[in-house]
């Protein structure tokens, strides 16, 4: 294995990329890449547990593999590749099945929300879910997963289910430990500010892409939900003004003080043009690089193969040493 520390994160190809995600997420996978192993995956075989079209499926995974790219994650330092281009996940997952009870799956809060929300489609995979996520972290010898709170859970399960085999087994899994960057900001929604911003939310208007065209971007931030006064102040009990100095900050590596000082006076209107146009420039370069990837699908898929075959060979030699380890006859 590599020296370096392993860091593995995905994403599952459904909604759109956020400003949310590339805050909290995505901008810190980028500054990983230089101190660690980094691999990063389209988790597109978690996006099958609830129903896909199949055209816009495909279609929208190459996207968010082009927007990676685009962000800057860099294919010559880290692996970059589709979950389903690699049978060790589904492989690993199946054995790990073996090795995890159904009533610890039952309890998972994220299967419970979403039996409630796909009530006529709770299917196997729903359930199996952080089986296929521990899978995805074990079989790179992870030792650090960035993920947000509301993937903490499956972390955990993780960790259990490799200290579990661990131990009937001797040591086969690094047993992978939460990565929580240093300032992780938190972006809302625009139309519902004490909520996060979602990937899925069903209102366009309460979540910004980062491939949105700049009239769209300007739009959003225009309607934005703030509140009945007219001062810009970073308080709780303002969210919505809280969440555009938090993402203007963000934008501009300025800071929350100067920028109220700044703009204390000066009416939301202003604020909300500033903070777009902030938003506006920061994507410029995401937006045109992306631009330019999708108008070269064979190279996008070059380097999807190559991400793909990197992330098979380190892969199987942990499968291969799971396989032996419980038993299974060598091919
Ligand atoms: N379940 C994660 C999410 O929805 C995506 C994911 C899949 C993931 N496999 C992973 C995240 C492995 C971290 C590590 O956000």
């Amino acid at each position: 294995m590599e020296k370096k520390p392993v860091i593995y994160s995905g994403i599952q190809p459904t909604g759109i990329i956020t400003i949310g995600n590339y805050i909290g997420a995505l901008s810190n996978w980028l500054k990983l890449q230089d101190d660690y192993f980094c691999v990063y995956g389209i988790a597109d075989l978690h996006a099958l547990t609830v129903r896909q079209v199949p055209a816009e499926f495909r279609q929208r995974a190459i996207s968010f593999f082009a927007q990676y790219l685009a962000c800057g994650l860099d294919p010559q330092k880290s692996i970059l590749y589709f979950q389903s281009h690699v049978p060790a996940h589904s492989e690993l997952s199946w054995i790990l099945n073996c090795y995890t009870y159904v009533g610890e799956m039952q309890r998972m809060t994220q299967f419970k929300d979403k039996s409630e929300k796909n009530a006529d489609n709770v299917n196997m995979g729903l359930l199996d879910y952080p089986v296929l996520m521990a899978a995805d972290i074990l079989l790179y010898q992870t030792a650090l997963v960035p993920v947000g709170a509301d993937q903490k859970q499956h972390l955990e399960i993780t960790r259990d289910i490799a200290i579990r085999f661990n131990n009937v087994y001797g040591e086969t899994f690094v047993v992978p430990e939460p990565y929580i960057p240093k300032q992780g900001a938190k972006i809302f929604s625009l139309q519902n500010p004490t909520a996060k911003m979602s990937k899925s939310d069903p209102d366009p208007n309460a979540s910004v892409s980062i491939i949105e065209d700049p009239d769209s971007i300007m739009r959003k931030f225009k309607r934005a939900v703030t509140d009945s006064e007219t001062v810009v102040e970073y308080r709780e009990d303002k969210p919505g003004v809280s969440n555009l100095l938090t993402i203007f900050s963000e934008m501009t590596g300025r800071s929350i003080e100067s920028l109220v000082a700044e703009y204390h006076d000066l009416g939301y209107a202003k604020l909300k043009n500033d903070v777009g146009e902030s938003v506006v420039a920061k994507l410029e370069p995401v937006r045109k690089e992306y631009a330019r990837l999708m108008g070269d699908k064979g190279y996008l898929m070059e380097v999807a193969k190559e991400g793909a075959r990197r992330a098979s060979s380190l892969a199987s030699r942990t499968l291969n040493k799971v396989k032996r380890k419980v038993g299974l006859v060598e091919a």
